[in-house]
């Protein structure tokens, strides 16, 4: 099959899941809209994708790990609804539309984030698909720390907030890019790893990590440079964000030309990393180019 054609059909497994997967009614009506209003708002879906694909690679079928791939993209969902805010990155766009604290108001935005986060880990704990039993717990423990404080999404914003206006070094960008973005993605390929009904190796293990890894810093690199290559319109966010919140990137450290090169290093070096792990890696290698070369 080819690439696309894959990516559209996991794509579809997780749109159509993610519709369900929130209540719709009750007398918090307008807080579970905005949290639908956000989470159905499109966006590319990769951490959910490679949450299915990870758990195909390790056993030929992406199902097994469907309520971990929702999980994964509403806590990604929550992080975006946050990073727009007037106390964060300030915008007023995502994926296409006036963001969640634009329609909904300041308050109802912070909860939606908040409620998509916790909804997310009761996702992985209940879920019923997975086999094995510690399966449930370890997802829980994976999302956790890619969230948390201590290496996860909120050390790295905080350190993205608090450097604004500063300079930073290479190892201080560096550091951000991994905690906010990389480790998500990190995540999402080993919630797809811990689905899959027979266990993992401690190679495969350490081949999802190693591959996520180089893709969160080639993708965070590539987010960087869309912020001054693109358009509002491709990116369906607003671009000149990082500018105008004085934020030092890999654009600001190294210009367009060196980050290309970056971002083509670490997609390579994310392939090497799978090839030898997993017996069917050639989607994994695909996703790593498309992400390398992607306009929005
Ligand atoms: C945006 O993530 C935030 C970053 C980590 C750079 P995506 O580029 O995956 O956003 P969506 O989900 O496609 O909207
Ligand atoms: C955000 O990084 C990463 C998270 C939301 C955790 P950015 O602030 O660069 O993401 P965009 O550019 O707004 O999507
Ligand atoms: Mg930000
Ligand atoms: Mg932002
Ligand atoms: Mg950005």
């Amino acid at each position: 099959m080819e690439f696309m054609q894959e990516y559209q059909q996991a794509l579809q497994l997780v749109e159509g899941a993610l519709v369900d997967c929130l209540p719709v009614q009750g007398p918090q009506g307008e807080l579970l809209e905005a949290m639908r209003y956000s989470l159905l708002a499109g966006g590319k879906r990769i951490r959910p994708v490679l949450t299915l694909k990870f758990c195909q690679a390790l056993c030929g079928q992406m199902e097994p790990a469907l309520d971990y791939a929702c999980g994964v993209e509403m806590l990604h969902t929550y992080s975006l609804i946050h990073d727009d805010l007037p106390c964060m990155d300030d915008d007023d766009l995502r994926r296409g539309k006036p963001t969640c604290h634009k329609v909904y108001g300041e308050c109802t935005a912070v909860l939606a984030g908040d409620a998509l986060q916790a909804e997310a880990f009761t996702c992985l704990a209940t879920s019923r698909r997975t086999v094995r039993p510690e399966s449930n717990g370890q997802a829980c423990a994976i999302l956790g720390q890619a969230a948390g404080a201590r290496t996860g999404i909120c050390a790295g914003q905080y350190l993205d907030m608090s450097g604004e206006g500063k300079h930073l070094t290479l190892e201080e960008v560096s550091r951000i890019h991994h905690w906010k973005t990389a480790a998500l993605l990190k995540a999402a390929c080993l919630l797809g790893v811990a689905a899959a009904p027979q266990a993992a190796t401690q190679a495969q293990w350490s081949a999802a990590e190693r591959y996520a890894e180089q893709l969160g810093m080639a993708f965070q690199i590539r987010d960087d440079m869309l912020d001054e290559e693109s358009t509002t319109e491709a990116l369906g966010k607003p671009v000149g964000s990082d500018a105008s919140n004085q934020k030092t990137t890999f654009l600001t450290m190294y210009g367009l030309a060196r980050c290309r090169e970056l971002v083509d290093a670490h997609t390579q070096a994310a392939k090497e990393a799978v090839i030898q792990a997993f017996p069917n890696s050639q989607f994994l290698c695909q996703m790593a180019d498309w992400l390398a070369g992607r306009s929005h």
